[in-house]
């Protein structure tokens, strides 16, 4: 039903309106999705081989299959400090467009972080709380997750160590200080703190960093330390899920409103945002034969869902993860630094590639100044500054708008204002100033990062692999090893027993098995940034 004032702007849900569940894409899927494989085998993983990253209760959600995952209590108190989000109608903005178009926006910047970080960071605080974690390891690009994460360990008592990329460490020195607040440790990535970090520094000195070589730090501190797991701000299905709070409570607010989406956009790095405000329309369009719209939007600089290849690959520099079937620029390469550090990813989630694969969803990709100018025409026509990320889509919003108006008709969009810009300043004043720049989609780059993509069953692992020197043997089940002597093959991969597990060591080939147990390796003396 249309709400009775025309005018009404926000969609506001009561707090016994936070969803109870989580709405789990995988119970309606149109084709399975593809298993995480071992890099060293080829094999399907299993739950053994994540125990030493994650907690079991995370574990178990990546898995499985039931539709609705009920939200714990401590959970829902938590997010009670911020949700239900508000909904918004774009009014301004539709009249500065004088489109027919209705604009929606869903506005996930008003949590304590800033950000729909907090919607996973807070239950993967608390399960990791449940089983007796006391320390997390985590990246963080944009800085968005490293203070959603620094502020979940904070309600549940955990020590928090975050590897920010370098480029936004230096971009935004504001969010460092937030995560501090908080009670993190912060160090620009590529650090000191970790041997594959020392690597790169040593190969490249001024290396910007990326995700992917923040996410191999913080999976190398993880897995060698007995009292810390990892927790990812994005890319897998539990993040995902938890995410989906997003999309259900704009399904109920877009009811309030008297309207249902034609077209539903969020902008992508990893895919949670986007997962989050889609996967429950999606859900629609599976189940109930919906034709929801949905528009993913991705920088130029790092057009993973629109130029990369759909392939199993690593999801870190590092090559530390298990492989997962992505779209993929390779995972050696390194976006260029724009000032969309949370889009800087050479990947996509499982989730979202196998829909856009099977053509559930569509992609587009933006160049930064074409979403700084809609950002900042949002800015002024509705007053809140968009995070760089969700400014992808507002960009896709109003060209989706301006096409409507070209059609002369009355379409629906909804999209994910996912995170405020106040910690964006310096990026807002560079292209204020009209230097801000835009960089041409890479193509020798990825040619190079995509000519180094694993092989799987049986061929070679990758080029990269004597990285794999220092991959934590407890990662994957205690029992694998990897025999590492320059390029790494198959054949060098050896199976020890299962009770006799090796240390990761900084250097050196094919390291003697030593007794099981976890060792720290040397952390941080001198590392940037502390
Ligand atoms: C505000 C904001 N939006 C979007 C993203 C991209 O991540 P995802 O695609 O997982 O939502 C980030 C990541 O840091 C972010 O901070």
């Amino acid at each position: 039903m249309a709400p009775k004032d025309p005018r009404q702007t926000k969609f506001v849900l009561d707090e016994s309106r936070i969803p109870r569940a989580w709405y789990n894409i995988a119970a309606d899927l149109p084709v399975p999705p593809s298993p995480p494989l071992h890099p060293g085998t080829g094999q399907p993983i299993g739950p053994d081989d994540l125990a030493p990253l994650f907690p079991m209760a995370l574990i178990g959600q990546e898995v499985s299959s039931e539709r609705e995952i009920e939200i714990p209590d401590p959970v829902r108190d938590a997010y009670r400090l911020y949700r239900p989000s508000p909904l918004y109608r774009a009014h301004r903005l539709e009249r500065v467009l004088d489109t027919p178009a209705h604009i929606y926006y869903k506005y996930e910047g008003v949590s304590p972080a800033g950000s729909h970080k907090p919607n996973t960071a807070i239950p993967q605080a608390f399960y990791n709380q449940q089983e007796g974690v006391k320390r997390l390891a985590t990246e963080t690009g944009a800085g968005q997750w490293g203070s959603a994460l620094a502020f979940a360990g904070a309600l549940f008592g955990l020590e928090v160590k975050v590897y920010m990329v370098r480029a936004s460490y230096d971009q935004k020195p504001y969010r460092r200080i937030l995560m501090e607040t908080y009670g993190a440790e912060v160090v620009a990535s590529p650090s000191l703190s970790t041997g594959y970090g020392r690597r790169v520094l040593g190969d490249t000195p001024d290396s910007p960093g990326s995700l992917g070589i923040a996410i191999s730090e913080a999976v190398e501190d993880a897995a060698s330390r007995d009292d810390t797991k990892y927790a990812l701000g994005s890319v897998l299905n539990h993040v995902l899920l938890h995410q989906t709070v997003i999309g259900q409570e704009a399904i109920e607010q877009m009811g309030m409103a008297g309207e249902s989406p034609d077209i539903v956009i969020a902008c992508t790095g990893g895919g949670s945002n986007f997962a989050g405000l889609t996967f429950p329309f999606l859900g629609r369009n599976f189940r109930d034969g919906a034709t929801h719209r949905v528009i993913a939007v991705e920088p130029e600089a790092a057009p993973s869902l629109t130029r990369g290849v759909y392939a199993y690959d690593f999801g870190d520099t590092g090559k530390m993860t298990p492989l997962v079937k992505m779209h993929t620029l390779g995972s050696d390469f390194v976006p260029e630094p724009i000032h969309a550090g949370g889009l800087r990813y050479h990947g996509m989630a499982p989730l979202v590639s196998l829909l856009k694969d099977h053509g559930d969803i569509e992609a587009r990709s933006v160049h930064q100044r074409a979403s700084f100018e809609a950002g900042v025409m949002f800015a002024r026509a509705e007053g809140i500054l968009p995070a760089p990320e969700p400014s992808h889509a507002i960009r896709a919003a109003i060209d989706e708008a301006l096409v409507a108006k070209e059609a002369g008709e009355e379409r629906v969009i909804l999209f994910n204002l996912c995170g405020h810009g106040h910690f964006d300043l310096s990026a807002y004043e560079r292209y204020l100033a009209g230097t801000l720049e835009d960089y041409e989609y890479p193509a020798e780059k990825v040619d190079a990062a995509l000519a180094a993509l694993p092989s799987v069953g049986g061929r070679r692992v990758d080029a990269a692999s004597r990285l794999l020197e220092m991959r934590a043997p407890a990662l994957y089940g205690h029992g694998a090893r990897i025999a590492v002597c320059g390029r790494t093959t198959l054949s060098t991969l050896r199976r020890v027993p299962r009770r006799r597990a090796t240390r990761p060591r900084p250097t050196g080939d094919a390291a003697p098995p030593e007794p099981a147990g976890r060792s720290r390796p040397a952390q941080g003396e001198g590392a940037p940034g502390r």
